[in-house]
């Protein structure tokens, strides 16, 4: 009895060592193909014959984004770069793909020693820019060549986001009730009625602090109004200006329930004649 439980262990034992034997020289040997110091992901750019050569320099990124504020002159980046190799990697020259790009090496050239390193200045000069750009810089060394790739956010500038909606306007002045204008021309207005409509359908450009000099003042209009008036010009607008028609069936969000209340506020707010008012 007890001497067939030790054969079991033991022919056990013998089938699992075996097994390990096996199994382990794999193990090791992927072991080993890890580096001992990872170094960042090298993203090569193009796959160039000399690439089996292009890991003697590391850099921190590839790729490099910043977002700037309105305004901003320059958009300022520093690449880190190493010689990971037992040799002088050279770096003669940097290649910005704009004019509206710069970039700085320590010296030129620039001599990295065996196991040294350092910073590479990119600037992008912001002016006339808005939206997502991208710059690329070309690194020509000893080393394979490499592209680094800057990527700034700019947004727009008020005035000029400005300009551009009022020459929307004009080309199509229903363009308000769609795409991005909609958010604040057309949203605002959902479920409103009367005042509260007038504020977010009107208001926004007629009541606006630094107005337009082309949108009237409606409650200083040098003619007489009613009713009628504010349906007819609600419902329409004016062909050639900036002032959209709102009715359904001119391409607008208000429904006729809704354009009434608004032509009813309006002509009981807004004196009917001037002239009378001024009287008074
Ligand atoms: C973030 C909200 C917002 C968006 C989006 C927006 N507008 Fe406006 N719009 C306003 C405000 C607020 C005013 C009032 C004037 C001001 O303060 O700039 C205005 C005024 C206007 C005027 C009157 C002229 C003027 O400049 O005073 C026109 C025309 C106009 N917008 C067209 C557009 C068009 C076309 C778009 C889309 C391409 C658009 N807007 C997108 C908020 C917006
Ligand atoms: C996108 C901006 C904008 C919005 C929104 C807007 N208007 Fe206008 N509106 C204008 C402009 C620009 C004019 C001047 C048109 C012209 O060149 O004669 C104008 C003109 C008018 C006039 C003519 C005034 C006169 O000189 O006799 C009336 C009335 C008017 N709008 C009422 C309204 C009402 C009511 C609403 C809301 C339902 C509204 N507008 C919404 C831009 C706007």
């Amino acid at each position: 009895m007890q001497r067939n439980q030790l054969r079991i262990i033991l022919g056990l034992g013998t089938v699992l060592g075996a097994l390990f034997l096996l199994f382990q020289a794999p193990l090791v040997k992927a072991a080993r193909a890890i580096p001992p110091q990872a170094a960042p992901p090298f993203v090569p750019t193009s796959p160039t014959p000399s690439q089996t050569n292009s890991e003697l320099l590391v850099w921190d990124a590839v790729m490099k984004e910043l977002t700037v504020t309105a305004g901003q002159a320059t958009a300022d980046f520093s690449f880190c770069v190493t010689n990971v190799s037992d040799t002088l990697v050279v770096i003669d020259k940097l290649n910005p793909s704009c004019g509206c790009t710069t970039a700085k090496l320590p010296s030129e050239p620039w001599l990295i020693a065996p196991h040294t390193g350092g910073h590479i200045g990119i600037t992008v000069n912001l002016a006339g820019k808005f939206g997502t750009i991208y710059k690329t810089v070309t690194v020509s060394s000893t080393n394979a060549p490499k592209t680094l790739t800057v990527k700034v956010n700019i947004p727009e500038n008020p005035e000029m986001a400005r300009t551009r909606n009022q020459e929307m306007a004009k080309a199509d002045r229903q363009a308000v009730f769609r795409n991005d204008c909609a958010r604040c021309h057309m949203e605002p207005t959902k479920g409103k009625e009367g005042k509260e409509l007038y504020a977010a359908a009107c208001g926004i450009c007629h009541d606006a602090e630094h107005r337009a000099t082309t949108v009237p003042n409606l409650h200083a209009l040098n003619h007489s109004t009613d009713y009628n008036y504010w349906k007819v010009w609600i419902t329409t607008g004016k062909a050639g200006s900036m002032m959209p028609g709102f009715a359904i069936e001119n391409g607008g969000p208000l429904t006729e329930a809704q354009i009434a209340s608004v032509a009813k506020y309006l002509s009981e707010t807004v004196p009917t004649n001037p002239q009378t008012a001024q009287l008074k």
